[in-house]
């Protein structure tokens, strides 16, 4: 039988123009977009900055989409509480992170936030596995984290399918998500292999028009989850 989980696209606004932010958000509204994926870097955790909890304010006051936080940063327990504040629906930390994941899912529960573990592409699924009971996401990473517009790493696939089957077995219908290089091309393999939330920056919003490329990407992933023998 195909899956019939819901399947949602999440724009990463990354890779959108900084100085139009409210515009990206409406083209991407235009196009179906079912959330929105902000990418928090701290200089440490990635070799790269990005912005803090006033963008996030900034961009909460434009939609009313679920706002997805992926905060790779070394020390997320310290940041929880003002991104909550400032408007996020899910916090994703990293378990590579320095803070103890169990209390991260614990205090960002007790905020009242979804909370998601996140995975870097050499980190095996084993790392997040004794969480996943108590996750509302595990994320995927398809690039090393940092920057967007990288090209996707198939060599993690086999990590959706094994985060899949476990909250199978849970009888969870958490989300698993992937994150870097998804394009039409590869967001059909992810969905096959047991995506649910496709982050997608590049794609969106690197060339031509947003609406169209949102039509484009969601295709391609019921497609792909329509391929899944599972
Ligand atoms: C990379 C970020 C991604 C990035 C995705 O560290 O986590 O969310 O914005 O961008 P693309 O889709 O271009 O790889
Ligand atoms: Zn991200």
């Amino acid at each position: 039988m195909p899956v019939r989980r819901s399947l949602r696209l999440a724009p990463s606004l990354l890779s959108a123009d900084f100085a139009d932010l409210a515009g990206a958000i409406r083209a991407a509204e235009a196009g179906g977009a079912d959330a929105f994926h902000l990418d928090v870097m701290d200089g440490h955790f990635v070799p790269n900055l990005s912005f803090g909890p006033a963008l996030v304010a900034a961009v909460r006051a434009r939609t009313r989409r679920p706002l997805d936080l992926h905060l790779m940063i070394d020390e997320p327990l310290r940041y929880l509480e003002p991104f909550h504040r400032a408007g996020a629906d899910t916090l994703v930390f990293h378990v590579e992170a320095r803070s103890p994941p169990e209390e991260v899912v614990r205090q960002g529960h007790a905020l009242g936030a979804a909370v998601g573990a996140a995975i870097k592409p050499g980190t095996p699924f084993s790392a997040v596995a004794p969480l996943a009971d108590r996750l509302d996401q595990i994320l995927v990473m398809s690039v090393e984290p940092g920057f967007s517009g990288q090209s996707f790493l198939p060599q993690v696939l086999p990590k959706v399918g094994e985060a899949r089957a476990r909250l199978e077995s849970l009888g969870q219908e958490t989300d698993v998500s992937i994150d870097g290089g998804i394009t039409p091309e590869t967001a059909g393999p992810a969905a096959a292999a047991g995506a649910s939330f496709f982050v997608c920056g590049n794609s969106v919003f690197g060339h031509g028009p947003v609406p169209e490329n949102l039509r484009r990407l969601r295709a391609a992933v019921e497609d792909g989850a329509h391929r899944a023998v599972r």
